[in-house]
């Protein structure tokens, strides 16, 4: 049906892909380019004050076309939140109506990470981050901060410090950023990834210079800077079954025991349609997942959710229908679990996702390049209206 034009680009066929799996729920999808993570910028930023030439200069009209994301996740108490592109915010008109239409909680996709934040020590720049806060505000939105402490895109002098002051700098961050926006933040993205797929702790230079206690400690010190947040982990390939969701589950267990201020973890759940496991076992995967973390007293929301669907058989229709399918099984596992928190996507319209840049060519998210609704979106918005909670 509509927009098959980046499917089309199927010759365009990403190593990543050739070599196993790409990031996936189970324990099927541990291979290939699973163990990477994002490492370099999907691409240059677009110079500020300027459209990008395919922006439509408005969104398209819904009236006629029934209730938006937003509408209806706030009549069954959800939040639906997306990752919010920087560079689209302040320069294009159709985003930002689509943004603020279809969602009712944000989260920066990159302007909030330490090096976004403080290429220069000590000297912090909030700007970006204030712009999408003050935006969230005007249209009655909330906003997840994004993330306080990733092993990528981190300023280089963190790289270099020795552990004392590693653990120092680590403190004064966390402080100041989640000072600066405390009671304007309702939850941050504490630690970020910080587990292979196998479930071992990532040779990173937090763990390596610091232990595993840098995570327990970030949270005290979060918890201390805005004690009215909520405070996640977040991790990707760790919502169904498998190494790293026990990893992750077995962490959460041990923070709780001790009494360290954790709210909840995310799970990122950026998924493949072309796994086979992504479409059989996620469901039941991942409401179990859900209620085993549920079960230890935390919270859990879908942090980052796409769905490529460049590796799936059929026609085009029959690849936006599988889409549909899995946002609609996530969208009612979250709505069935009364611990789910929220469900955020990583981006809305195919023109601006970072899966382009990561994976290849696809179109993973619930708005066309030119913000119209697929059946992604129709696939979510029945699921949280339908599913009983
Ligand atoms: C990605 C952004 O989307 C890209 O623009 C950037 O170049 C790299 O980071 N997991 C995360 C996110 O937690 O922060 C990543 O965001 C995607 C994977």
């Amino acid at each position: 049906m509509v927009h098959p034009r980046r499917l089309s680009r199927m010759s365009v066929v990403s190593l990543c892909l050739l070599g196993g799996s790409a990031v996936a729920v189970g324990a099927a999808a541990t291979t290939g380019c699973v163990a990477r993570t994002p490492g370099v910028r999907r691409s240059a930023p677009r110079p500020r004050g300027r459209p990008p030439a395919s922006a439509p200069a408005h969104a398209p009209d819904v009236a006629a076309d029934g209730a938006t994301l937003r509408e209806t996740a706030e009549k069954a108490g959800l939040l639906v939140g997306t990752a919010v592109n920087d560079w689209q915010l302040p320069v294009n008109p159709a985003y930002r109506e689509v943004l603020a239409r279809e969602f009712n909680y944000v989260t920066p996709e990159n302007c909030m990470k330490w090096g976004e934040i403080e290429k220069r020590r000590g000297e912090p720049d909030y700007e970006r981050g204030d712009e999408l806060v003050t935006f969230a505000e005007a249209h009655g939105m909330k906003v997840k901060g994004h993330a306080l402490l990733w092993h990528q895109m981190l300023p280089g002098w963190v790289n270099r410090l020795p552990p004392d002051e590693l653990r120092t700098a680590i403190d004064k961050h966390i402080r100041e950023v989640v000072g600066h926006w405390k009671g304007r933040i309702i939850a941050w993205d504490v630690v970020n990834e910080a587990f292979e797929d196998n479930g071992e702790f990532r040779a990173q230079p937090f763990f390596s210079k610091l232990g595993e206690d840098y995570i327990a400690h970030a949270f005290q010190v979060a918890h201390e800077a805005d004690p009215a947040a909520l405070l996640f982990y977040n991790d990707y390939n760790a919502e169904g079954v498998g190494p790293k969701a026990d990893a992750v589950a077995a962490l959460a267990k041990r923070l709780r025991e001790r009494g360290v201020p954790i709210s909840g973890i995310g799970l990122q759940m950026h998924l493949d349609g072309a796994q086979p496991a992504t479409r059989t076992d996620l469901p039941r995967e991942i409401a179990g997942n859900m209620a085993r973390l549920a079960a230890l007293g935390l919270l859990v929301n879908v942090s980052e959710m796409d769905v490529r669907i460049r590796g799936t058989p059929g026609s085009d229709a029959d690849r936006f229908a599988l889409q549909s399918d899995i946002y609609r099984a996530v969208a009612a596992a979250c709505r069935a679990q009364p611990r789910c928190h929220g469900l955020t996507l990583w981006g809305f319209t195919d023109a601006h996702s970072w899966v382009d840049g990561f994976f290849g060519p696809d179109d993973p998210l619930p708005f066309d390049e030119q913000y119209r609704r697929k059946p992604a979106f129709y696939g979510l918005r029945e699921a949280i209206a339908r599913t009983p909670r």
